[in-house]
């Protein structure tokens, strides 16, 4: 699957991008006008300074005694020349020129007007009704510089512009979008059996029907997982009484029947039934599991809740189970006691049903509120034990269960944000089984 596209990304580099493309053309647009500018006001200083030297070329050469003569015009002081020109006759013979003037650059025939070639921009004009022109001569690289410069000076600005723009618009969108990312910060912690409504102050307009409609799906989702527990809790709690009350029929009538197939039958029902029971009695833990309020209010101190619950299993299996208790007093978590017993009613259950009949169950609980529960036995093949926190998942085992137990379990587990690891074999050993259930550990 493709991974998600941030939003926040996208809006950043989509403005930054768009904002930096916009401003490139604005500075080429100002560069092109800019430049036509300087070419007129180049332009209309040449044409200025072409018609304040024909004049005094004119008075010049009339004043000569040979008017027809080539001339170069001495320079009070040596310098390089930055305008040239040429003043010729019709047929296009030099009568004076400027000291640096090069006549190759300049129109074959003398004209008036405008003319640009590959290096100069040139003016011609004339006086005495055409016969005689002056031509003038501008290095085009001037003009160049000129442009290059001006788009630097435009283009400068924008170095700086595009980081701060690409920061601001950043900040922006992470702004605009901070309650969409506080919605999403609430969906993600929410436990997994939590289901009530999420509320997030100010949420953009776009999104706030997406989140009244999560809201309302989750109501449905609560209502229809509610009334599916009542009904179970419900049906559990109405067969408990008809089947102890047909349990002790059966007893009587087994007791009462003569030694032979009617007792080996009337013994068969019992079993089942006594099944049935127990069947119901997890139907029940699984509603209360999955019904919520595992957690407690108070801390509660495990210790003696573990303590308690081994006991009583101490009293039917035989003093079978090993308990070790950290050498602290109190260990602290915030369970319901009650959720807590079902939880270790299950895991030792399965301890001593499944695990090797002539070695002890290991039940320990470390300071760190680390609650393992261990027996020997074969190991269980990985492919089987990723599936047995699921219902009505069984192991090979030939022991009679309905599959339930570790699912009761998981589901505690999970209601007080605690984390369940089984194994097998047991960690540091060849066989057995092992469940590990870390419970969030609270300061007394
Ligand atoms: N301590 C254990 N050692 C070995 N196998 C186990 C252990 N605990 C559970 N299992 C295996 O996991 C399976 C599922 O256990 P779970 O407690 O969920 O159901 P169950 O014991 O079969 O039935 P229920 O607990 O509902 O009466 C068991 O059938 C068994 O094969
Ligand atoms: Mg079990």
């Amino acid at each position: 699957m493709k991974s998600p596209i941030s939003l926040q990304k996208r809006l950043g580099l989509g403005l930054t991008l768009g904002m930096t493309l916009l401003w490139l053309g604005a500075t080429v647009g100002a560069w092109l006008v800019v430049q036509h500018e300087l070419n007129e006001a180049f332009d209309s200083a040449l044409e200025e300074t072409a018609q304040r030297i024909l004049p005094l070329a004119v008075l010049e050469i009339s004043n000569r005694e040979a008017p027809r003569e080539a001339q170069h015009v001495a320079t009070l002081k040596v310098h390089k020349e930055y305008l040239t020109y040429l003043v010729r006759d019709e047929l296009g013979r030099i009568l004076m020129q400027s000291h640096d003037a090069n006549p190759k650059i300049f129109n074959k025939q003398p004209g008036e007007g405008f003319t640009t070639t590959d290096k100069y921009r040139l003016y011609g004009a004339s006086a005495l009704r055409k016969t005689l022109f002056i031509e003038i001569a501008e290095p085009l690289a001037h003009r160049r510089e000129a442009a290059r410069e001006a788009l630097f000076a435009l283009l400068l600005p924008l170095l700086a512009l595009i980081p701060i723009s690409l920061l601001g618009t950043w900040l922006f969108v992470r702004i605009s979008l901070r309650s969409v990312l506080a919605y999403r910060r609430a969906l993600e912690t929410r436990g997994a059996g939590d289901l009530s409504p999420i509320n997030v102050a100010r949420l953009p307009a776009e999104i706030d029907p997406l989140a009244d409609a999560v809201n309302h799906l989750l109501e449905r989702l609560r209502k229809t997982l509610e009334a599916e527990r009542s009904f179970t809790a419900n049906s559990a709690h109405e067969l408990r009484t008809p089947l102890a009350a047909t349990l002790a029929q059966i007893q009587r009538l087994r007791q009462e029947a003569p030694e032979g197939p009617l007792r080996l039958r009337a013994a068969k029902i019992e079993n089942s039934l006594r099944d049935l029971a127990r069947l119901s009695e997890k139907l029940m833990q699984l509603a209360k599991a999955e019904g919520g309020g595992l957690l407690s209010e108070a801390p509660q101190d495990l210790i003696p809740l573990l303590a308690h619950a081994v006991d009583e299993w101490h009293r039917s299996s035989g003093q079978r189970i090993e308990l070790r208790l950290p050498a602290q007093r109190s260990v602290y978590s915030a369970i319901d006691p009650d959720a807590f017993g079902i939880l270790l009613r299950n895991l030792i259950e399965n301890a001593l049903k499944y695990g090797a009949v002539d070695q002890p169950v290991e039940v320990s609980l470390t300071d760190q509120a680390l609650l393992q529960v261990i027996n020997a036995g074969p190991a269980v093949p990985e492919a089987v034990l990723q599936r047995l926190t699921e219902r009505f998942v069984r192991g090979t085992s030939e022991a009679s269960g309905s599959g339930l137990g570790l699912a009761i379990a998981k589901t505690i587990v999970l209601g007080v944000n605690a984390t369940m690891a089984l194994a097998s074999p047991a960690t540091g050993r060849e066989e057995g089984f092992e469940v590990s259930v870390q419970f969030l550990c609270l300061p007394g």
